[in-house]
């Protein structure tokens, strides 16, 4: 009997020892691919990390973007597409080195066995819930414990955007850096780069979500108690108390974000900071009339909407393409803009095609918008009245997911030419109803940065957190339809961030609701050629 268990015990021990642990290499080659499968994006990447030297490697689709930080020399390299040319810039200074292995490896649990891509791995898990959502991580290895898979499929702390499922494959993984030591010779294009400002890189912090976040919340929900002690702040109940808390949190973000920009003035914390912008706008703001944007066009701009619908869906005429993912790329704007080209050309001339966003990120640049750095919809529809062939089908010049070189003189088949387009008069929400009742869905840019956005799943979209000054506005989505929802006008939003988020992709913004998030701040559509 004592025997037996003996045996039993030993065989456990054996077992248990058997499971490979997470690697925390401190230099590593690794070569595979960032995945995400709902849009179809396979990116290639190629990647050295050295902790040992203060130095890292990173090139993305086979050199078309590459980075080299020698840190241990105060000096990065960046060779990247710039409209038509391959260009090298260089930064000054220090960072963080990326790691593409979670660096907490004691927060990740132990979750079985299983096979990815063809081979037996071991999986270690994470799971975050916020605000009632769950996300689930899962790093696998193995048997040697060499890396084989990391697969997210939840919210996106960690580009800080969106639910999604994004899945980072390990094809060559090596912790002898020394064969690959010639990617360290810096390209010769780089003799004589330029200087250039510091970019954030993709990868930073893939896997360090959980701590990341706890660590977030409890620093933020120290600073309450300590604003609560300093203006004597007392709330009548919980759900009083939760509110003002989001409130605080949007205004530190708002006055952090604002601070780090160059301006005449500076923001600080006040005794207004858990009031919401609604409470703020009706309790202390003077009402004034807001001005016209620059350039804006006036289209009808009457309170009676009588001769137009009081619904409008403009999936139901087929004038909407299928819901497209960004990914991790700040290219909204792209999605806003073929958004609204697709549609309006689908209600001018019957036909709906999918367009290229790839080409507004890569060449848009001309009419001054900054490809996955973010952009305009309005230098989008600049850019495609100049281009050669107007802009191409999606088919023809697929996503990338990251800026690449401008392919309109490659003869891209066109897709669909433009021959101007229509800013919406700027803060009218009669105006937008108007455009989109007439023209078709209408590209729009919102206040997206309020943190339960993120999370949005169903009901009209209404946080008066939100802001509608056009410095407020900072994500691009399309507008294509409005109605009204149990009682609350609402506008019908395309967003490009999968079918994972939201109501299978969709948004219901608060419509009437004094330009809640500024959906009617800088709203505006192509005007398509007629066939
Ligand atoms: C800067 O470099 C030093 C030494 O190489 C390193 O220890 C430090 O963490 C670096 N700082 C940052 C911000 O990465
Ligand atoms: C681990 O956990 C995830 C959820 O995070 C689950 O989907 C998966 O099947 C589990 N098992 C293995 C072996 O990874
Ligand atoms: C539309 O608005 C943008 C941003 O204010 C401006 O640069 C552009 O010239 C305007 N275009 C038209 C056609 O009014």
């Amino acid at each position: 009997m004592n025997k037996f268990i003996l045996l039993l015990s030993l065989v456990t021990l054996s077992c248990v020892l058997a499971i490979p642990q997470l690697p925390t290499d401190q230099q590593y080659y690794m070569k595979g691919s960032f995945n995400i499968p709902y849009f179809n994006i396979v990116e290639p990447i190629e990647l050295i990390y050295d902790s040992v030297n203060n130095r890292q490697y990173i090139s993305y689709y086979n050199g078309m973007d590459i980075t080299i930080n020698f840190y241990n020399q105060d000096n990065t390299y960046n060779v990247g597409p710039v409209k038509y040319d391959m260009v090298c810039t260089t930064t000054p200074g220090n960072g963080s080195l990326v790691n593409v292995l979670p660096t907490e490896p004691s927060s990740w649990v132990y979750n079985g066995t299983s096979t990815v891509n063809g081979v037996s791995v071991y999986g270690y898990s994470q799971k975050v819930t916020e605000y009632g959502r769950t996300g689930f991580y899962n790093f696998f290895v193995d048997e040697n414990g060499v890396p084989v898979q990391f697969y997210m499929d939840g919210v996106d702390y960690v580009f800080g955007s969106h639910p999604d499922v994004y899945v980072l494959n390990f094809d060559v993984y090596s912790t002898d850096i020394s064969s690959y030591e010639s990617l360290f010779t810096v390209p010769t294009i780089c003799n004589d780069a330029q200087e250039a400002p510091a970019q954030e890189n993709e990868f930073s912090g893939i896997f360090s979500i959980a701590d990341n976040l706890k660590t977030k919340e409890e620093k933020a929900s120290k600073l309450f108690n300590e604003y609560k002690a300093e203006y004597n702040k007392e709330y009548s109940s919980q759900d009083e108390h939760d509110e003002r808390f989001i409130n605080f949190k949007s205004a530190r973000k708002t006055i952090a974000v604002h601070n780090a920009k160059k301006s005449s003035y500076k923001l600080g914390m006040n005794h207004y900071a858990d009031l919401s912008n609604k409470e703020f706008n009706t309790l202390i703001k003077p009402k004034v009339a807001r001005p016209l944007v620059n350039g804006a066009e006036y289209i009808h701009d009457d309170e009676s909407t009588t001769a137009i619908p009081s619904t409008v869906d403009w999936r139901i005429q087929g004038c909407v393409t299928p819901v497209k993912d960004q990914g991790v790329c700040g290219s909204c704007w792209t999605f806003g803009s073929t958004g609204s080209l697709e549609g309006t050309n689908c209600v001018t001339n019957g036909e709906l095609v999918s367009l290229s966003e790839q080409q507004l990120v890569d060449c848009a640049i001309l009419t001054g918008s900054q490809g996955c750095g973010g952009g305009f919809a309005s230098s989008a529809f600049e850019y495609i009245m100049q281009a050669p062939n107007g802009i191409a089908t999606e088919d023809s010049y697929p996503y990338l997911m990251q800026n690449g070189l401008c392919q309109d003189r490659n003869n891209t088949p066109s897709g669909v030419t433009i021959t101007g387009y229509v800013n919406v008069t700027s803060g009218s929400e009669a105006a937008l109803v108007n455009a989109i009742a007439t023209a078709g869905p209408v590209a729009i840019a919102i206040d997206a940065s309020v943190d339960d956005f993120r999370y949005y799943i169903s009901g009209v979209y209404n946080n008066p957190a939100c802001q509608n000054g056009l410095d407020d506005l900072d994500h691009e989505v399309l507008a294509i339809g409005y109605g009204t929802y149990q009682g609350q006008d609402y506008f019908l939003v395309k967003n490009s961030w999968s079918t994972n988020w939201g109501q299978n992709g969709y948004v219901f913004m608060a419509r009437n609701d004094n330009n809640l998030c500024g959906v009617a701040t800088s709203p505006n559509y192509p005007i398509p050629t007629k066939n």
